[in-house]
């Protein structure tokens, strides 16, 4: 069973931006799945690095998206992308030193984390990308 499903209230109104977040909720299920089937670290690992690449790939496309149009509230949007990358990374290396496991706390944090931001920052950004032509 999936731990996030896609509905329209997550929509951000940038049609390239709904995709990525969707791989993320994608990547995100692969990894909860991965884990409830017990699979070994080889596998829950490349899951894992595949989540965290794609991340950055999605931050950095939309950071050049907010920065290229003038978006006033980049300085802050960016913080919280970095914020997330930097706990994410320092996750992903513990977990490749085998300090740490992957378990239910660690994805009800990405779940919380994707779908707070999406609903609470990413589509504060609509209505403006929307009046630039961006859609
Ligand atoms: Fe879609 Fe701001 O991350």
């Amino acid at each position: 069973m999936a731990l996030i499903n896609w509905e329209n209230s997550y929509s951000v109104k940038v049609k390239n931006v709904d995709t990525q977040h969707q791989k993320l909720f994608t990547l995100i299920n692969d990894l909860y799945d991965a884990m409830n089937q017990g699979k070994g670290r080889d596998v829950t690992g490349k899951i894992l690095d595949e989540l965290v690449t794609y991340t950055k790939t999605h931050f950095a496309y939309e950071e050049q998206l907010l920065k290229s149009n003038g978006y006033p509230a980049f300085a802050a949007h960016k913080g919280e992308h970095d914020l997330f990358t930097g706990k994410v990374v320092d996750f992903q290396k513990q977990y490749q030193e085998g300090k740490a496991s992957l378990a239910l706390p660690l994805m009800t944090f990405l779940k919380d984390w994707l779908t707070n931001h999406i609903r609470g920052t990413d589509q504060k950004y609509s209505s403006f990308l929307n009046g630039k032509g961006v859609s």
